[in-house]
């Protein structure tokens, strides 16, 4: 039976998505219910497989492009000769705002050195996973990969501060699918070109950043409602930023119309996941209900 090498788990920003590139805190928590395992075998010919993917490292598609890449110099840095399979078997649904690119490049990196026994420390993981994580976002703020690799609840500031922190809040997450892919690279970018055009866009990250530190106070001091009302607010910001959509808006429109204490898209947007906060596991139930009513997948996370 073949054991995995590296297991990453999931991960959820609950505030502070697009603000975090520019300086402002976030907080990130794992999402240990979807998860990723990666296997390394020796083989002829460097092969990888993975969900979208089987068959020759060289010949894989656009996707794998930051893994391909991190793989290609990993070997050329260790002057690695041996020919490998590795195996990424993953749960964690793509490009939907859940950290599976993320989770995909920390696994990677932590899978290559193990299998190849070099020695390494936590910061070398984080370097490597960097570099296929460059190659998918563009200009990532390390929020994804901090939070995966600590794999505990994290407030964030790039490039300053990472502190892991508690979250006993005694509620329940709804997390729904729009079953659109998320555009994180281009929700990014298109960010950046508001910001160059009209100083007001930098007003709505000005916002994030207050509602990201008002939402830590409401977690420590477990005021649920305060922090679903902050949730609310971050959603109207990001909206304002556009990087919402009409399936984002719609589910964040159901969860409120159900007794959510409040709710908003998570991660790059345009696509992807959102999440709601629910104080009972009845209410987040009936949720969950009424999205897979709509065609919707979707998970409940205790936090
Ligand atoms: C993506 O999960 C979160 C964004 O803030 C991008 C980033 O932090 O790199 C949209």
């Amino acid at each position: 039976m073949k054991n995995s090498l590296a297991t990453s788990h999931g991960k959820i920003i609950l505030i502070g998505e697009h603000s975090v590139v520019y300086g402002k805190p976030a907080i990130a928590i794992p999402l240990k219910s979807v998860s990723l395992d990666v296997y390394i075998e020796q083989s002829d010919k460097n092969h990888i497989q993975c969900k979208f993917f089987e068959g020759e490292l060289c010949e894989s598609s656009e996707d794998l492009i930051g893994i391909k890449t991190l793989i290609e110099k990993f070997f050329e840095e260790f002057n690695i000769e041996k020919n490998i399979k590795i195996i990424i078997e993953s749960d964690i649904p793509n490009e939907r705002g859940m950290g599976s690119s993320a989770a995909s490049s920390v696994g990677v990196a932590r899978a290559l050195f193990n299998y190849f026994d070099i020695k390494h420390t936590e910061e070398d993981i984080l370097e490597w996973a960097n570099i296929s994580e460059k190659i998918i976002h563009g200009n990532p703020s390390g929020i994804d990969i901090n939070v995966i690799m600590n794999n505990k609840s994290v407030y964030f500031i790039r490039d300053k501060k990472i502190e892991t922190f508690p979250i006993n809040l005694d509620a329940y997450l709804v997390i729904g699918d729009t079953g659109i892919k998320g555009k994180t690279k281009e929700t990014v970018s298109d960010v950046k070109t508001l910001l160059d055009k009209d100083t007001k866009y930098m007003g709505y990250i000005e916002n994030l950043s207050i509602l990201s530190d008002e939402a830590k106070k409401y977690i420590e001091n477990k005021e649920l409602e305060n922090l679903g009302n902050t949730m609310n607010k971050a959603h109207e910001n990001l909206q304002k930023l556009e990087v919402s959509s009409r399936s984002l808006d719609e589910m964040v429109n159901i969860a409120n119309q159900n007794k959510a204490l409040g709710a908003k898209l998570t991660g790059g947007g345009r696509g992807g996941c959102m999440i709601a906060l629910c104080s009972t596991l009845e209410i987040a139930n009936n949720i969950k209900e009424k999205f897979e009513e709509i065609g919707k997948e979707v998970w409940i996370s205790k936090i």
